[in-house]
């Protein structure tokens, strides 16, 4: 039997399944097969390997229509309240029992989708929005109003969301893209990407990518009537898709120079491969016949609940570390003592109880891959305590920029 565990303690979800039934109890398949045993005697998960989605196919796998009700984001003042669109989970669920072909494959994702339930190597518990992705959402809210986001020169930028499952901190940047800017020529000069990484298929396909088609539909096509402080969070709202809105989104997010890409699949050195898989580095692009430009390179990566499993503390680090030192030799920003051209940002509660991961084993394995090199500093940078666990935002970034 696969390993599987529940969170023992509330306040995760932002989203309650009703009617969880006790269908699919039993492990399928790919939660039997997905097991290897060791040396010595222990069966440990076998993870899929890392690969890049097709947004083509993804986009034409959506459904003409999807229920979703919203989430409100405003920065840590309260002040500039935005909404961004999440598809219910119910719809996703019948999505999944309705496509056979879908339901096949994804059979242990259905269990965990009605019991919360995350099994290693087989769903990882991305359907649903755990309440670290939303203090980092309200970080990026609060602190990339007019910088990070707005920023107006020859610039690359790759935001990263490692684990991203429903995508809101993400989403918190995506909509300050749609929405920061006057001029239409800063957008041609500015190109944003984004790379949304999950280990599952199916919540990139059922959840990232619709949440940010019906992020961009109520912020550029449909915007909700009335002020978003009094938006009914259960209130469920319908977007109907057909070819002239996909057509509408694809050239809209190419004319603000965005960019998407979906990344399944196990933290892996592979995985790094496929998240930074476009992009050259400046000597490429130069040997590759391009005229060398000016363009400053920015690496934003967030992660919301990711430290919770030992047995992924270690290739999650790596990974992160592998990114970031890419991102350094990449490099080419200008900085300054409050704008950051490189970092990470790393929401998570402090203690996951009777998991075993959390931030006190987060900073010991980061130390350990840094190997004692002075290379990087993580500093909390935001700290949550009310009736639950105690929550924090870890901000890592090269040493060399930190001037503090
Ligand atoms: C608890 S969910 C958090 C989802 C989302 N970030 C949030 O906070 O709402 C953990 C996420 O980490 C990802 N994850 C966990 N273990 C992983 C692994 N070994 N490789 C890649 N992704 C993994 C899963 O895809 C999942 O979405």
């Amino acid at each position: 039997m696969a390993s599987g565990f529940t969170f023992g303690f509330g306040g995760d979800d932002l989203e309650d399944i009703e009617d969880a039934s006790d269908a699919g109890q039993q492990q399928g398949s790919n939660g039997a097969a997905q097991k290897q045993v060791d040396e010595g005697g222990k069966s440990e998960p076998v993870y899929q390997e890392a690969e890049e989605l097709n947004i083509d196919e993804m986009l034409s796998s959506l459904p003409s229509q999807m229920e979703f009700n919203t989430q409100l984001v405003h920065d840590s003042t309260g002040e500039r309240p935005f909404l961004i669109g999440r598809r219910q989970l119910i719809d996703i669920r019948i999505q999944l029992m309705a496509e056979q072909d879908m339901l096949d494959e994804h059979e242990d994702l259905l269990f965990g989708l009605q019991k919360e339930d995350i099994t290693h190597a087989v769903y990882e518990g991305g359907f649903k929005t755990w309440e670290c992705a939303m203090d980092l959402a309200t970080l990026l809210a609060t602190e990339y109003d007019g910088r990070f986001t707005l920023a107006d020169g020859e610039e690359t930028i790759n935001i990263i969301e490692l684990g991203a499952g429903t995508g809101m901190p993400s989403l918190s940047l995506f909509y300050s893209y749609l929405t920061g800017q006057a001029n239409p020529d800063v957008a041609k000069r500015r190109k944003v990407h984004f790379v949304l990484a999950d280990y599952n298929v199916a919540v990139l396909k059922l959840a990232t990518l619709p949440n940010i088609l019906l992020t961009w539909y109520i912020t550029r096509r449909n915007p909700l009537k009335g002020n978003p402080l009094l938006a009914d969070r259960n209130a469920v709202h319908l977007m109907e898709i057909d070819q002239a809105l996909l057509e509408d989104f694809r050239r809209d997010l190419s004319e603000r120079g965005i960019t998407l890409s979906f990344i399944s699949g196990a933290w892996s050195p592979k995985f790094v491969d496929s998240c930074l898989g476009q992009q050259s580095t400046p000597e490429e692009g130069v040997a590759a016949g391009e005229q060398p430009t000016a363009r400053e390179r920015r690496t934003m990566i967030l992660a919301s609940e990711t430290i919770y499993s030992p047995s992924s503390l270690l290739p999650f680090t790596e990974t992160l570390i592998s990114l970031l030192r890419r991102a350094v030799s990449n490099g080419g920003a200008r900085y300054s003592e409050h704008d950051y051209p490189i970092l990470a940002y790393i929401s998570a509660k402090k203690v996951y109880f009777g998991v075993g991961g959390g931030v006190t084993e987060f900073l010991m394995t980061l130390r350990n891959v840094l190997g004692g090199r002075d290379e990087f500093k993580a500093l909390p940078t935001s700290e949550v305590h009310d009736a639950g666990v105690g929550r924090t935002i870890l901000r890592i970034v090269p040493k060399e920029f930190d001037r503090r």
